[in-house]
């Protein structure tokens, strides 16, 4: 098995797991959980495929944390605030005992300081750059990190939680395609990568729609986008858009794609919900999207629609329309 840092460090014993006990694990996406009781651990997760893929090792998921665990566990996320809410909440099920493990990328240093401030942490391991430590802390000493985790009104009126995608305001590229979008959209539409609704909603202003299908892989955004979105003609589905199979095909879909995972930037994902769009769309279904200028579309575009157009953007966005998706590949 691959060492880790939190394998090292338990191997040197800087830091303990607790002899028996539930351990209630959050931020885990795609990290090996080496040196861990496989049968103890409950993984937290709000990305459905890093839940389908612990799934598949058989290790068990849940979307909501525990009630108690005997250890709370956390890798820490890339957001600052999204990790201080996940220490609050992994305290208030742990009896306020901690693990953290974390990249100096993702802020391990200033969260060690600032958890030491609050709790009684043990010196921390430093390894592949970045650290492991545990701590005590109780739940009130960060009931304002709890508070910070409950979300509230954006900017733009949508409520949102921290950590999902453009949490504080709309996204400029999905203004810009929210106004582009034209009055017909048809019946059934789609919104892969839906995030907290701010593109559903502009569809859902569109009386020819019958049905929107929000396709989103974060649960905290889905759940936000359902406090949005009160619509009967709104359908959630917690899913993988490039691998989602619906059981009909639909007159328009609508996207902003991600085209990151972390820190990396991957157009290869934009490119597959391109190709899941044409995959999803009827013979005459018309796709709607918005990307960075710089983001290479148009081959797989044109290899998968016989009509690609460019409809409007600035400098740093394009939007593109795309019509008569061609046979499935
Ligand atoms: C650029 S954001 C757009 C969000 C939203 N449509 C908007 O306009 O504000 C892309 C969204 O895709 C989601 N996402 C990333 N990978 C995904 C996948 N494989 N399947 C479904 N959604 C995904 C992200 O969580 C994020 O909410």
């Amino acid at each position: 098995m691959m060492d880790t840092r939190l394998s090292l460090a338990l191997e040197a014993g800087h830091v303990a797991l607790p002899e028996v006990g539930d351990i209630a694990v959050f931020g885990a996406s795609g990290q090996v959980l080496t040196g861990l009781p496989a049968e103890r651990l409950v993984l937290i997760c709000d990305d459905v495929i890093a839940a389908e893929s612990y799934k598949a090792q058989g290790y068990h998921v849940q979307v909501e944390p525990p009630e108690s665990a005997a250890l709370g566990l956390v890798f820490v996320p890339r957001g600052r605030i999204e990790g201080r809410v996940m220490f609050a909440r992994a305290a208030a099920l742990a009896a306020g005992k901690l693990i953290v493990d974390g990249a100096k990328t993702d802020g391990i240093d200033s969260h060690f300081k600032e958890l030491r401030a609050r709790g009684d942490c043990t010196a921390a391991y430093s390894k592949a750059h970045g650290k492991v430590f545990a701590c005590d802390v109780t739940a009130e000493a960060l009931a304002d990190w709890a508070e910070q985790g409950e979300g509230g009104e954006n900017e733009a009126g949508f409520f949102t939680v921290p950590g999902v995608f453009s949490s504080v305001k709309a996204d400029e590229g999905s203004l810009l395609l929210a106004e582009a979008l034209p009055d017909n959209l048809g019946k059934h539409v789609a919104d892969l990568g839906a995030g907290w609704g701010y593109l559903s909603r502009a569809v859902l202003t569109r009386e020819s729609v019958e049905e929107l299908h929000l396709v989103e892989a974060s649960s905290a955004a889905l759940s936000c986008a359902k406090r949005n979105l009160p619509d009967v003609r709104a359908q959630f589905h917690w899913a993988d858009a490039t691998r989602w199979e619906p059981k009909f095909n639909f007159d328009t879909v609508v996207m902003n794609p991600p085209f990151h995972v972390g820190r990396k930037g991957v157009p290869e994902l934009g490119q597959q919900f391109i190709d899941s769009a044409a995959n999803i769309l009827k013979g005459m279904g018309k796709l709607y999207m918005v990307a960075n200028r710089h983001l290479p579309y148009e081959d797989i575009l044109r290899e998968r629609f016989k009509f690609v157009e460019e409809i409007g953007g600035n400098t740093r966005f394009k939007l593109l329309h795309a019509a008569k998706p061609s046979r499935k590949r």
